[in-house]
């Protein structure tokens, strides 16, 4: 398939190098005006094999001949990083949109009246130890699923993701694993990233308390919104992936080390509203949430 991929993080690398090596022709969407980069990929390996790929940037052209575009910038850039390429994009062109978080999903709908909408979540991954480096740090689940009527019958581009990067699997309602990570991350990202600490450092004695309420509030909403699940499942899944990825900086402990805006009102924050439209008291989450916003304000008054 002709695809753009918009927003070449370690993640969104990730997949355009893994849709390379299965023949697809691959082009970068990039913030700079450059017309071809190379990225190098470390496999994961033991040991590492490095790989080069060079990949063309920026093409209106390759644009317009695009089938699918990837969207794997941060939750709040996704308006602004698409719009620029509206002019260009075939109706036709199936867009699959991959961020941590859940929040996007309407503002889409409305730029992209006529587009098939996919919804992305990954356990894979990944950083950039430079920025034209990938290291794949991590296998884990991906899942795609339909967000408006169009997307609806496209589960081979599942098919198409699992044959890059297994395990992919499409889901018939993407909401339920968006929420499933959304837990993981209320969990993990606010609290890395105040402690400017390690997932693995959660494990610690003085978080299990905080840990454990933030996974009841989070099992109380999602109860709410329709998705059965209790605080103990939550604790279950959060442990699991602290010890998963216990080396690893969280994404948002990343962005508050290099100063960065964070998706903090589209994890923690989407939570708080979600538990105010039913009545639900999510005082944890939301003191995470207004810790994270005043770290920011020191940074971006
Ligand atoms: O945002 C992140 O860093 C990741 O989603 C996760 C799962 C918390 C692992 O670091």
């Amino acid at each position: 398939m002709n695809i753009t991929l918009l927003g070449a993080g370690a993640i969104g690398a990730l997949w355009a190098i893994k849709l390379t090596q299965q023949q697809h022709k691959v082009q970068l969407w990039t913030r700079h005006s450059e017309t071809q980069t190379t990225l190098h990929f470390n496999e994961l390996t033991t040991p590492i094999t490095t790989n080069s790929y060079s990949f063309s940037c920026n093409s209106p052209d390759d644009l317009a001949a695009c089938e699918l575009l990837i969207i794997t910038v941060k939750a709040f850039q996704v308006t602004t990083a698409l719009t620029p390429l509206l002019p260009y994009l075939n109706t036709d062109c199936v867009v699959v949109i991959m961020h941590n978080g859940i929040g996007t999903q309407s503002q889409i709908k409305q730029l992209l009246p006529h587009n098939p909408i996919i919804y992305a979540t990954t356990s894979q991954a990944a950083f950039k130890p430079t920025p034209t480096t990938i290291q794949h740090t991590g296998l884990g689940q991906t899942s795609l699923g339909a967000i408006n009527q169009q997307a609806q019958p496209l589960s081979y581009i599942a098919a198409l993701f699992n044959a890059a990067l297994a395990p992919t699997q499409w889901q018939a309602n993407i909401y339920q694993p968006l929420w499933q990570k959304l837990a993981i991350n209320c969990a993990i990202n606010p609290l890395t990233a105040i402690h400017q600490c390690t997932n693995g450092d959660l494990a610690l004695p003085c978080y299990q308390s905080q840990l454990d309420s933030i996974c009841l509030e989070v099992a109380q909403v999602m109860t709410a919104e329709g998705f059965l699940t209790t605080q103990q499942q939550l604790r279950h899944q959060v442990d699991n992936v602290i010890k998963a990825t216990a080396n690893n900086y969280s994404s948002m402990n990343r962005d508050i080390f290099h100063h960065r805006l964070t998706e903090i009102d589209y994890i923690n924050g989407y939570l708080v509203q979600q538990a105010q439209r039913h009545n639900i008291d999510t005082p944890i989450n939301y003191q995470l949430w207004q810790a994270i916003k005043h770290m920011e304000s020191l940074e971006h008054a």
